[in-house]
């Protein structure tokens, strides 16, 4: 049977799939839960860079740092607790033998940062950062844009000495250029790609709702490329790919195109996160099926750099898909 060990960020995972950040990775007993299902590695529930100001600001009687805050943001950061969630972190290290990565959702880099620290004391393995910042002032350059992630990185990394991995979004003019960038400033990991909440409209209500909250399949088709692409460049920065991953099989597909380790969310919310064991077992019947013993013996095989046929990641295939089409 292969050996489905793998390492990202120099950890050791014994298997590639690990339980992506959400209400799946929130309390202990989900833990070790993912843990007892086989998953390499947990992504906690980000704690968000509100919560993390209001706690610095605790002092303050009112939401003082956010007076704009409405009642589901106070509500949420009174029944969110940033103590408990250091605990959680805590915890998990004592209770689990994978690896345990907290996470924190931000727009700025102000403020929150040197809360990280209390993170990486309370023993976690790794932080992801999700940068959610939305591009909404139209005199905004795309170069003042791109540099808020790298201040964020540069008062992050003199913060704590833990490896960082960014998620991000695929809304970039150069998503290489912006991975090189952060792998120049010290970032070891990015989570390709996080997907973010969109609007959708209720035409019978005439009103905005969210659109789907739980990924389907198709959505892979955004992130291969760029897996493909970002690990055929010639920097040691890991990949742990995100979205649409809902078998085993999925999996095997970013892994194929260079990522080193796969992260599963919607797939849990869907049949439980017992889902992994699953998951892990269609992993290694393909590997038995096509003669591989471990992950790295056909991790990035069909990347940009190794596939025989690297047009398949460019334009001229974009052309012959279309002017083909009948
Ligand atoms: C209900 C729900 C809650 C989530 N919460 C978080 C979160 O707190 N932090 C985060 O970085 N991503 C969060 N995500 C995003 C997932 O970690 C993941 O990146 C995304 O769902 C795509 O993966 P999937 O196709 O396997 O669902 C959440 C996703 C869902 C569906």
């Amino acid at each position: 049977m292969g050996n489905l060990a793998t390492k990202y960020l120099d950890l050791t995972l014994r298997s590639p799939l690990i339980v992506g950040s959400s209400r799946m990775t929130s309390t202990l007993d989900h833990l070790k839960e993912a843990e007892e299902s086989g998953a390499g590695a947990v992504v906690l529930k980000s704690l968000f860079e509100e919560q993390i100001n209001q706690h610095i600001h605790s002092a303050q009687t009112s939401y003082g740092a956010y007076p704009e805050a409405d009642d589901y943001l106070a509500n949420y950061i009174h029944d969110n607790s940033v103590e408990e969630y250091i605990e959680l972190v805590r915890n998990a290290k004592k209770s689990l033998r994978i690896p345990v990565i907290p996470s924190i959702n931000c727009f700025s880099p102000r403020g929150w940062t040197d809360f990280a620290r209390n993170i990486a004391d309370a023993g976690a393995d790794a932080i992801e950062i999700n940068v959610f910042y939305m591009p909404v002032d139209r005199k905004k350059t795309a170069a003042e844009s791109e540099k808020l992630y790298f201040d964020l990185i540069e008062t992050l990394k003199k913060t704590i000495r833990i490896p960082i991995v960014l998620k991000i979004g695929y809304r970039f003019s150069n998503i290489l250029y912006m991975i090189d960038q952060f792998y120049i400033r010290g970032i070891r990991g990015v989570v390709l790609f996080n997907r973010f909440y969109e609007p959708d409209i209720d035409v019978n209500k005439i009103e905005v709702v969210p659109a789907s909250i739980l990924s389907k399949e198709n959505e892979r088709r955004y992130v291969l490329r760029w897996i493909g692409m970002a690990s055929a460049q010639d920097i040691k920065m890991d990949i742990s790919a995100s979205t649409g991953v809902h078998s085993g099989l999925d999996a095997v597909k970013y892994l194929l195109a260079g990522a080193n380790s796969v992260q599963v969310c919607s797939a849990l919310y869907t049949h439980g996160i017992p889902f992994i064991k699953k998951m892990n077992g269609q992993i290694s019947e393909w590997m038995d099926s096509k003669g591989f013993n471990t992950i790295d013996d056909f991790r990035g095989k069909l990347n940009y750099k190794n596939y025989g046929k690297p047009a398949f990641f460019e334009r001229t295939q974009f052309m012959k898909y279309f002017s083909s089409f009948e």
